[in-house]
């Protein structure tokens, strides 16, 4: 799918190690993160772990401030009837490593600790595109809650795991927020789903 796109073939490797998402969706959220930085508004990435999307999103879009929130300290607690992960996983990373691998990218703004007490911070940004890869059903809808009256009109929002059947929790988080909305949550690839703001 990228073999046409010369930037993503170069950014692709700097990541690849440092990431769990398939190149797939790694092109899919490229591609958003560019249309995106056409518009007003911030960025942001929840569910960093050790940097690999982050990094991607930063360098596509050098030109946009981008916080990045992660305890850097595994998962927090979830809720064992439907999610997947548990408390801790993804724990073999660290803030001080990420900051590291992603030093030469200077619009990267860091937010350690439990999301969304570490929201406070950012409150008053509006934002163009935000990659929410948290896994669990509360995270995701801590997420929605906090970034989707924050997203600029034509503004989109990525979520992983969209309809995997492992991580149940996102996919009930995303269905019942968008039950009253007016957006519908797009299918993009493989458990990936993306909402366009209007
Ligand atoms: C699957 S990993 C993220 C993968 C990453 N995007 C990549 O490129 O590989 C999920 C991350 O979400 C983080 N996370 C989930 N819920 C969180 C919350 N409420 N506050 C802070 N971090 C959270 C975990 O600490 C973990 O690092």
């Amino acid at each position: 799918m990228w073999e046409n796109c010369g930037d993503f073939r170069r950014l692709y490797p700097e990541i690849r190690d440092k990431t769990l998402v398939p190149a797939d969706k790694c092109f899919m959220i490229y591609q958003f993160a560019r249309i995106a930085g056409r518009k007003e508004g911030a960025f942001a990435e929840v569910g960093v772990y050790k940097g690999g999307t982050a990094r991607l999103v930063a360098r596509a879009c050098p030109d946009k401030p981008i916080h990045l929130f992660d305890t850097f300290a595994g998962m927090p607690a979830a809720d064992g009837l439907i999610d997947f992960h548990k408390k801790g996983d993804f724990s073999d990373t660290s803030l001080a490593s990420v900051q590291s691998f992603l030093s030469d990218c200077p619009n990267a703004c860091f937010h350690p600790g439990f999301f969304p007490d570490t929201a406070a911070a950012v409150s008053g940004e509006f934002f163009a595109f935000v990659y929410v890869d948290t896994d669990i059903y509360q995270s995701v809808k801590d997420c929605l809650d906090f970034f989707y009256p924050r997203m600029v009109t034509g503004g989109i929002m990525v979520f992983d795991d969209y309809e995997w059947p492992y991580c149940q929790g996102v996919e009930k988080a995303i269905n019942n927020f968008f039950a009253d909305k007016k957006e519908i949550p797009v299918i993009t690839t493989r458990y990936q789903c993306m909402i366009f703001k209007y």
